[in-house]
């Protein structure tokens, strides 16, 4: 029997609570169907830094590295606002994406037919609209060196972060993009700004070479980051696939997310290189929400961002596509059947917590399988 390992790292807040019903789900597709899965757990964040005094402990670090892929709920809150910067529960999800080299961050902005209604834009704009952003995570300007703040000694500081991005990183994340694209629409829009940034001018130039030499069969756009952003809200339907670097992919990707709704609903992936040798990609997958300290302990989170989070981990970690989709349908007929959590609760739907909208697309999945 195949096995897959799976790493759960729920974190704080509703993090615990969403998971939850993502190891509901593991656990059938293993009775049910044969799945394989070999779960462990972790404690990262406020949960790591309250038993262990660190925002990850090296040996879940160490399993992390080790799995198929990671499944990451939240962390943070206010509880640990004055921990030590290093240590603070951010700190293990920047850790963990440095260490897994998770170089690709996957932010599908997909609008589910029964909540066209509940987007900030127009219904026509957003019914059936399916945009993947893709993000560059691990270089740029959040990491890159000098990075500090100095004391000029006369009554200022001075605060710098730098951009740096080298060509394999550009090529890498744009080659990303282009592969998913063929699985999709065929249609790439890479954002910079070339106008003012020279990191901007490589990324254009390394992202039509790649295109040129290897993916000359998807066709490429190119727009400035602003005026992507100003598409974005405008005619969202545009895009397929959108390239771009880790600061705009950062607001680019939550201005898109948006457009479909709550934060309750965003899934997340971020995938590192192929290993020359076995082919897999490590991969972690978590919902874009935080961990709502404001409603944590109540019962009442949407699971959806971390249930859709794990149907992007069969898609992309274990190719299991038919039952990606069908996971992903489960929740679809769900929202069309009227049940909602309260973040996403429309008049004449019924509201459910946590466990039960879990539980109602457990039932459905079962169905569809
Ligand atoms: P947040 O995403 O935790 O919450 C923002 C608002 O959306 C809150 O009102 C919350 O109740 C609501 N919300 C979020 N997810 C929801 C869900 N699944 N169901 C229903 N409502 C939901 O962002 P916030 O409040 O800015 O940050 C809280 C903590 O989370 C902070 O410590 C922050 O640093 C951390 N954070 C962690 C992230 C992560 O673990 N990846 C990402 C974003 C923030
Ligand atoms: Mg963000």
């Amino acid at each position: 029997m195949t096995t897959r390992s799976l790493f759960l790292l729920p974190g704080d807040g509703i993090g615990t609570e969403t998971m939850a019903e993502v190891r509901k789900i593991i656990a059938w597709m293993n009775e049910a169907q044969g799945a394989g899965f070999v779960t462990d757990e972790g404690l990262v964040g406020g949960s790591a830094y309250d038993a262990h005094g660190v925002a990850i402990s090296e040996g879940d670090m160490k399993k992390a590295l080790a799995a198929d892929a990671v499944l990451f709920g939240a962390v943070g809150g206010p509880k640990w606002d004055n921990v030590p910067y290093d240590v603070r529960p951010e700190a293990g999800l920047l850790r963990l994406r440095k260490d897994l080299a998770l170089f690709a961050n996957l932010r599908p902005a997909i609008c589910y037919p029964a909540l066209a209604d509940a987007s900030s834009l127009k219904p026509e704009l957003v019914q059936g609209l399916d945009i993947l952003i893709v993000r560059e995570l691990t270089g740029g300007v959040y990491f890159g060196e000098p990075k500090q703040i100095t004391d000029l000694g006369n009554g200022q500081k001075r605060a710098v972060d730098t951009q740096v991005y080298d060509t394999f990183e550009i090529e890498r994340i744009a080659a990303v993009a282009f592969e998913l694209a063929r699985t999709r629409r065929n249609a790439v829009c890479s954002m910079e700004k070339r106008n003012v940034m020279k990191s901007g001018v490589l990324w254009n130039e390394v992202v039509t070479a790649t295109h040129k030499d290897r993916y000359a069969d998807v066709q490429l756009s190119h727009m400035l980051a602003d005026a992507g952003g100003m598409q974005l809200v405008r005619q969202p339907k545009q895009f397929d696939v959108i390239v771009t670097d880790n600061l705009f992919g950062d607001m680019l990707s939550d201005i898109a997310a948006m457009l479909t709704g709550s934060l309750g609903m965003l899934p997340s992936a971020s995938l590192g290189a192929p290993d020359p040798v076995t082919g897999k990609r490590k991969a972690m997958y978590e919902p874009v929400h935080g961990s709502a300290p404001d409603i944590a302990g109540e019962g009442i989170a949407n699971p959806i961002a971390m249930i859709a989070s794990f149907a992007m981990c069969l898609r992309y970690s274990f190719n299991m596509v038919a039952e990606a989709d069908r996971l992903e349908q489960a929740i679809a007929n769900v929202l069309e059947k009227g049940i909602r959590t309260g973040d996403i609760m429309a008049p004449g739907c019924r509201k459910v917590g946590t466990t039960e909208m879990g539980d109602t697309i457990l039932a459905e999945f079962k169905a569809l399988s």
